[in-house]
């Protein structure tokens, strides 16, 4: 913002409900700083799917905002995030996306970290350095069935109120048997907010998405979230058939707002995201019994969305990257003993959404940028195809009034 433009408080106080926010809130640094302080850098953070690191010593690094995390998986089979920063001279310790190593060793003067981020070997530090005070920092970190969450704060918020609801529903999908079949990531030029607008709505997809209209339907209801809780009775069968064939279904928004689970129906025929509509993968992943639950769509505010599927699982992440700039990655799950040109196509299983994720970053893009024009005046979303993004842009200038989360309820209230 320059210095004649309002500050973040004002532009909140003055947010007119059920409209687009005005431009400083997609392109400001400072509102992208704090973006970052307030949201990413405080709350837990999908990072990847814990059967990413196969092996001992198997590492993703990530960066969101100005830190720079590993994970790892160690010896005992426990997977750790750490600061991925030295703790000699803070150099960068694990520089490549993702690999494997016996021991984590900084490229700049060859300090040794154990898997577990104990530090094991630096070279002529005199008679006086204690090694058991230069360990990597951790980073927390919390398993929720087979996915890994990260948060950067010191004191992390609670997570076991949204682990404890949907742990029910992505059990039946057994993603500790998964493997990943294939991740993309791409960098979409837009604020990560436009790219979590564009997602809360299917306003566009008609439009814009020719693939993925297939199988996804064309049904305000799906995409978006119920302003009184209620849905038509055909949803509302869908959500009963499920759960009676063991498959938990119905719509749950929770934590004042930060996530939402449902089992929503696909297009009529359609029981996966192929061209066809017909499974991708001969071997399912999990024990959805009913071939048409579906898509199980779980969102967490700021960090993913979730396809969980009957034969397969979509992860995406959400992360960004400067005000204007935002990496979205994308991950297929399949059975680990599912086996590619057998049991499962990569090019029929990835499609659909490599075209779609292309088709939504060119939307994102083009969004961006006719905001960066003085002209550009907030307009209003549809009330009926667009209330996820109501709910979103909802959730999100609550969180940033307070400057954190909403306290907990006390229970009587
Ligand atoms: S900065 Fe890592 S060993 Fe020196
Ligand atoms: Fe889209």
């Amino acid at each position: 913002m320059s210095v004649t433009s309002p500050q973040l408080p004002e532009l909140l106080a003055r947010r007119r409900a059920g409209h687009a926010l005005e431009q400083p809130f997609y392109v400001s640094p400072d509102v992208y700083e704090a973006d970052l302080q307030t949201i990413f850098y405080r709350e837990w953070l999908y990072a990847i799917p814990a059967c990413q690191l196969e092996k001992t010593g198997s590492y993703v690094t990530l960066k969101v905002g100005a830190y720079q995390i590993v994970i790892v998986k160690g010896a005992d089979g426990e997977v750790r995030a750490f600061h991925n920063a030295c703790r000699h001279r803070g150099s960068i310790v694990c520089k490549a996306r993702e690999g494997r190593v016996a021991k984590l060793v900084c490229p700049y003067h060859q300090w040794t970290y154990d898997l577990d981020g104990r530090l094991i070997w630096a070279n002529n530090m005199g008679p006086e350095f204690d090694p058991g005070q230069h360990g990597l920092r951790p980073v927390a970190l919390k398993m929720l069935a087979g996915l890994v969450y990260i948060c950067l704060a010191d004191d992390p918020p609670d997570f076991d109120a949204f682990a404890k609801a949907a742990e029910p529903y992505l059990a039946v999908h057994d993603l500790s048997d998964a493997k990943v079949a294939h991740s993309s990531s791409i960098i979409e030029k837009g604020n990560w907010k436009l790219v979590w607008e564009n997602n809360r709505e299917c306003y566009h997809c008609s439009g814009n998405h020719p693939a993925l209209c297939r199988s996804f339907p064309l049904d305000p209801e799906v995409a978006g979230v119920s302003a009184d809780g209620t849905f038509s009775p055909r949803l509302q069968a869908h959500f009963d058939a499920c759960a009676a064939a063991g498959a938990p279904a119905q719509f749950l928004l929770g934590g004042d707002g930060q996530f939402r689970l449902a089992r929503m129906p696909l297009q009529e025929k359609a029981v996966s995201y192929t061209m066809d509509g017909k499974v991708a993968v001969a071997r399912p992943l999990g024990r959805v019994a009913k071939p048409d639950a579906g898509s199980l769509l779980m969102f967490h505010y700021p960090s993913t969305w979730n396809h969980f599927l009957p034969d397969h699982a979509l992860t995406f992440r959400v992360t960004p990257i400067s005000p204007t700039e935002t990496e979205v990655t994308t991950t297929w799950l399949v059975h680990k003993d599912a086996v590619e040109g057998v049991d499962y196509d990569l090019k029929r299983l990835t499609e659909v959404w490599i075209e779609t994720n292309d088709e939504d970053r060119e939307i994102v893009e083009t969004n961006q940028q006719g905001i960066f024009s003085p002209a550009y005046i907030p307009g209003p979303y549809s009330p009926d195809w667009e209330s996820g993004v109501v709910q979103f842009v909802d959730w999100y200038a609550d969180w940033m009034a307070r400057g954190h989360r909403p306290e907990p309820r006390l229970a009587a209230e």
